[in-house]
Parts: C-alpha cells; sequence; structure tokens
C-alpha cells in the first residue's frame, strides 16, 4: 500500500516533557509532586503513541543541565527514574517496546549503569522503540559522536558517520517534536536530529496532556507541508 498523507503514521515523535514544576505549583503541591504526577503522564503518552503505530518515541526526562536544580529537586527525578528502571525490568514481558536511554550514562553509579543496559537488552529484540532522554544533551551528543569516530580513526567525518554515531544510532530522525509548557525553544533537545522536524509548542503542562491533543497534534501535523528545501 502506497502512504497517503491521510494513512502515515508519523515513524517518530519526540516529547520535550515540560511544565511539571508549574503544574504543581497551580495545584499548591511541591515540585517533586509534578514530576510524580509527569511520570505517570509519561507511561501513558508513551503507551498510546505506541499503541497508535508510532513506531519512536522519545521524551526528554532530564537535561545535562537539569543538574542545576535543588538536591532534593534531582533527588526526586532519579528516584522516579529509578523507580521506572526497575519497573521496566520486572514487567519487560508486557511490553513491545524497545527502550533505550539516549544521554551520557557516565555519571550514574555502576548499579544504575547496569540495570540500564538489562533493560535494553531484555528489551532489544522489538520493533518500536521507546527512546529515555536522561542527562542528555544534544551538544554533547554531537561531541561525544564526534570522539567516537576520533577514536576509530576517522580522518574526514561525514554527517552520515555523526547520524550513525548519536546516542540513538538507528531510530529515524523525529517527525514531531511535541513541547508541553508553552516555552518557545529546544533548550538543547535534539539538536542534530531536529534538522527538518516539525514542531509543536502547546500551552498545556506535560501533567494535562491528553491522548485526544496528541491527536489533534498529529491531525495538524497532516496539514504541514513538508518541503526540505525544495518547492
Ligand atoms: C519538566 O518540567 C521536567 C524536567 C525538566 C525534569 P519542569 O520541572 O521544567 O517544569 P516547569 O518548567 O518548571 O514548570
Ligand atoms: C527541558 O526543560 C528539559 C526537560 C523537559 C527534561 P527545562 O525546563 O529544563 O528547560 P528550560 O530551562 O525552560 O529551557
Ligand atoms: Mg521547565
Amino acid at each position: 500500500m502506497s502512504e497517503t498523507k491521510e494513512n502515515y503514521i508519523p515513524k517518530h515523535i519526540a516529547f520535550i516533557m515540560d511544565g511539571n514544576g508549574r503544574w504543581a505549583k497551580k495545584h499548591l503541591m511541591p515540585r517533586e509532586y509534578g514530576h510524580s504526577v509527569g511520570a505517570k503522564k509519561f507511561r501513558e503518552i508513551a503507551q498510546y503513541c505506541a499503541d497508535k503505530g508510532v513506531e519512536n518515541v522519545t521524551v526528554y526526562a532530564f537535561s545535562t543541565e537539569n543538574w542545576k536544580r535543588p538536591q532534593k529537586e534531582v533527588d526526586a527525578i532519579m528516584r522516579l527514574f529509578r523507580e521506572y528502571i526497575s519497573e521496566a525490568e520486572r514487567d519487560f514481558g508486557k511490553s513491545d517496546v524497545r527502550i533505550l536511554f539516549i544521554g551520557n550514562r557516565n555519571v550514574f553509579d555502576e548499579d544504575l549503569q547496569n540495570e540500564m543496559s538489562r533493560v535494553e537488552k531484555l528489551t532489544s529484540d522489538r520493533k518500536k522503540t521507546l527512546c529515555i532522554a536522561i542527562n542528555y544533551g544534544g551538544r554533547g551528543e554531537i561531541v561525544d559522536a564526534v570522539n567516537t569516530l576520533i577514536a576509530l580513526g576517522k580522518k574526514n567525518i561525514t554527517e552520515d558517520d555523526i547520524t550513525r554515531s548519536i546516542y540513538s544510532g538507528a531510530v529515524p530522525p523525529p517527525d514531531m517534536i511535541v513541547r508541553t509548557g508553552g516555552e518557545l525553544r529546544l533548550s538543547n533537545f535534539l539538536l542534530w536530529q531536529s534538522d527538518y522536524a516539525e514542531l509543536f509548542f502547546t500551552e498545556t503542562l506535560w501533567p494535562d496532556l491528553t491522548t485526544d491533543e496528541v491527536d489533534c497534534l498529529i491531525e495538524t501535523f497532516y496539514q504541514r507541508n513538508r518541503r526540505y528545501g525544495g518547492i
């Protein structure tokens, strides 16, 4: 079947999950509570997209700049991350999605790094992918890729070399990048991969995002005319 605009499902949607802190404030709750509600929302939206046939989903969970936040908040986010990994390991048979972590994982303790690798290995034979960007920075990703290539002895580095060497490797670039929380910027997210991504910004705070709004965003995506520099 040839792919018309109507039956084309985006192959990759990336989410900048922003607005947990403001959501908590609005509900007179501590920021940490916003992150725990946001973590539940992440599970819901990622599964919804996979069930809809979106083959690749990426979520921005923690940036290389987010360490600047108060220790209490960083600890809460890391606790939620550990909880998610343990759950993914325990329930790996229940899902049909491969989990991939993108970001610099050297900062995490050995136990956590091993657990991340185990989850990736356990789920590696699956067709759909969920990329979780944790301690991720787009500039750092490009620098890491270049250094990997230098270590391999490459002299003339091509765009294809970098595309193959970034953390997400074989995952195609995002068709859509959706940022919740109303800010109009990428905040160091997928800088290499976003070259021709369609960008979507919604005022909705991440914990308030609904599957209906995801459907609306995909509908809007169908109305965009992607020219890639052509006419
Ligand atoms: C996004 O929500 C989650 C992380 C950055 C970890 P924020 O915590 O940035 O929420 P706001 O932007 O302060 O509302
Ligand atoms: C981007 O949100 C990072 C994540 C959603 C994980 P931030 O809240 O850190 O971005 P800025 O500081 O508003 O640019
Ligand atoms: Mg924010």
